[in-house]
């Protein structure tokens, strides 16, 4: 599906591993150049261990959005900024990692009536243990899941040269979960649009 629009929605690729070393930050960086080439999203890039937010520290529920803190603002505006999502995770003890769940957390509507895409990555499991913990978690926050997803097993074995090398399945998996990220943006828009303009006349 080609998505109609004059200007190409944001999609931001969110890197939740932060250990030195990570694997985490080489399968972003593919994926955000898979998503380039896919030419359906302007796509953003953050990377959970620069962005560097401390444990949750604001004192009211976000879905007030009365922030206190300039990290949590600087969050919320790159959020609420975005059209549709791309959380890239590992799995740590069969769950998502920890730095990922606080990131979530921080905030609430700007999330709300998105899209997200899971690219996981893992042992034998493909980390697919981490994103079914996941999961409950998106639909608390009214995120829409795109049912197609890359899971990615041995990732260590994907590695050459410092660089994430996919085989053709995980590759094909992309382009699978893209497009439905494009279809999902597509039909969710007028709901997240509303949710905006609601907040700005409240
Ligand atoms: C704390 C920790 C727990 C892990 N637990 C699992 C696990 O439950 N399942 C799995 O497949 N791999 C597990 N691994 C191995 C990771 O899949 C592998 O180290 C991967 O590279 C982690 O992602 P990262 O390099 O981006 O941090 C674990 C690794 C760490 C550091």
């Amino acid at each position: 599906m080609t998505v109609p629009t004059d200007s190409l929605p944001t999609l931001l690729v969110v890197v939740a591993s932060t250990r030195p070393g990570r694997v985490g930050i080489h399968v972003g960086e593919w994926f955000r150049e898979r998503a380039e080439a896919h030419g359906q999203f302007d796509v953003r890039f953050v990377d959970l261990a620069e962005l560097a937010l401390p444990f949750m520290d604001e004192p009211h529920h976000p879905k007030l959005r009365r922030y206190e803190h300039q990290h949590t603002k600087d969050w919320s505006a790159l959020v609420a900024g975005a059209h549709a999502f791309v959380f890239v995770t590992p799995e740590y003890n069969h769950g998502y990692n920890a730095v990922l769940k606080n990131a979530l957390d921080f905030l609430h509507q700007e999330w709300q009536d998105k899209p997200v895409g899971l690219v996981s990555y893992g042992g034998i499991a493909a980390g697919t243990r981490a994103t079914q913990q996941l999961k409950p978690v998106l639909d608390a926050l009214r995120m829409a899941v795109a049912v197609e997803a890359v899971n990615i097993p041995f990732v260590a074995t994907l590695m050459q040269d410092g660089a994430f090398r996919p085989t053709d399945i995980v590759d094909a998996s992309a382009a699978a979960m893209l497009d439905e990220l494009a279809r999902l943006e597509f039909l969710l828009r007028p709901a997240h649009e509303a949710a905006e303009l609601e907040l700005v006349r409240s």
